[in-house]
C-alpha cells in the first residue's frame, strides 16, 4: 500500500504567519505539523510515500525526511504548482499509487487517541472501494459532511454545506483502492477552481463502493489550519506529553513499534536530537525496546 501527503495551499487562514513559510513546518508544540499527517500513515503500516507541496514548502520538508530512509522508509517528493484542490494530489502522485491501494492524508490533519490503530489496521486490509472517516463537530460547514437515511445508511456528502445534513464532518484521512486514480483524472474543477475530493469521493459513494467510518469517541481528530486550533493542537501534544509521558507523532519511535527500524537506528536517531526533550525521548524510547527485548531473551 503506498501513501500520500497532501501539504498545498497557501495557508491563506493563518496570514500573516504563512506569508514567508508553509504552515506544514510550523511546530505543533515540539515538532513540525507534517509529522502528524505522516504518522499516521506509517501507524497504517505504510513506508512508501509520496510528499506533495509547493514549490516553496516541498524542499524545507525534504531537508526534514530526506530519502526517509532513516526511518526505514521510502519517501519521495512531488510539487504541486498551484492549490488546484487536493484530488489534484491524486492526479500528481498517480505514478506513485497507481495499481496498489493507497491513502491519502492532508497535511494540516492531526489523530491521534485509543481506537485510533483499530480504524488505521482494518481501513488498511479493505481491499476494494474507498473508506471514509467522520468525526462529529460542533460546525461541519468548513468540511465535507456525510447524510444518512434510513437505517443509517451512508447516502450523501456535500463539500462545506451551508446547511448540513448531519454532523458528521469528513477528515482528511482517505483510503483507496486501485480505481481512484482513474476517478480522479475524470474530476472537473468545481465553483471554485478545484479539484474536490469530496467529488472522487461521490464517485465512489455512487457506484455504492464507499465505506463511512465513524471514529471512536476517544479519537482526537483536529484540522491545524487555523490559529484556534493549532494551538488547541499544541496543547494537546503538550498536555499527553506531561501527564501520560507520550509523545504524539514521534516518527523514530513509530518506526521502530513498526519494525521499519531497530533500536540502534532510533537510538542514534535520538542522539542526532540529544539536546532537545524530544531527542531525549526518542533515546529513551530506544533504550525502553532494547530493555524490552533482552527481557523477552531476544
Ligand atoms: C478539506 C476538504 C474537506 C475535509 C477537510 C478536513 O477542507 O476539502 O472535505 O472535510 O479538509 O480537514 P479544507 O481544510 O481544505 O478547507
Amino acid at each position: 500500500m503506498k501513501g500520500i501527503v497532501l501539504a498545498g495551499g497557501t495557508g491563506s487562514r493563518l496570514y500573516p504567519s504563512t506569508r514567508s513559510i508553509s504552515k506544514h513546518l510550523f511546530p505543533v508544540y515540539d515538532k513540525p505539523m507534517f509529522y502528524y499527517p505522516l504518522s499516521v500513515l506509517m501507524t497504517a503500516g505504510i513506508r512508501e510515500v509520496l510528499v506533495v507541496s509547493n514549490p516553496d514548502g516541498l524542499p524545507l520538508i525534504q531537508r526534514v525526511l530526506g530519502d526517509g530512509s532513516a526511518l526505514g522508509m521510502d519517501i519521495r517528493y512531488a510539487v504541486q504548482t498551484e492549490p488546484r484542490g487536493i484530488a489534484e494530489a491524486l492526479v500528481i502522485g498517480r505514478d506513485h499509487i497507481s495499481g496498489h491501494r493507497s491513502a491519502l492524508v492532508l497535511g494540516d490533519n492531526m489523530f491521534h487517541g485509543e481506537g485510533l490503530d483499530g480504524h488505521l489496521n482494518r481501513a488498511a486490509s479493505s481491499t476494494s472501494g474507498c473508506t471514509l472517516f467522520g468525526c462529529k463537530v460542533s460546525d461541519p460547514r468548513s468540511y465535507a459532511v456525510a447524510g444518512f437515511g434510513e437505517g443509517g445508511a451512508f447516502t450523501s456528502l456535500e463539500e462545506k454545506p451551508a446547511a448540513p445534513k448531519s454532523d458528521y464532518a469528513v477528515a482528511g484521512l482517505y483510503f483507496y483502492d486501485q480505481d481512484v486514480v482513474d476517478i480522479a483524472m475524470e474530476v472537473e474543477p468545481s465553483g471554485r477552481g478545484e479539484l474536490e475530493i469530496t467529488d472522487v469521493n461521490r464517485a465512489y459513494l455512487e457506484r455504492g463502493r464507499a465505506e463511512f467510518v465513524t471514529m471512536a469517541n476517544e479519537v482526537m481528530w483536529l484540522d491545524l489550519g487555523t490559529e484556534e486550533s493549532l494551538l488547541e493542537g499544541g496543547r494537546y501534544v503538550s498536555t499527553m506529553a506531561r501527564d501520560s509521558g507520550v509523545r504524539v507523532a514521534c516518527l523514530e519511535e513509530i518506526a521502530l513499534r513498526m519494525g521499519f527500524i531497530g533500536v540502534e537506528e532510533c537510538h542514534r536517531l535520538g542522539a542526532e536530537m540529544a539536546n532537545s526533550p524530544y531527542g531525549e525521548y526518542v533515546m529513551e524510547a530506544a533504550r525502553r525496546a532494547a530493555g524490552l527485548q533482552q527481557g523477552a531473551g531476544v
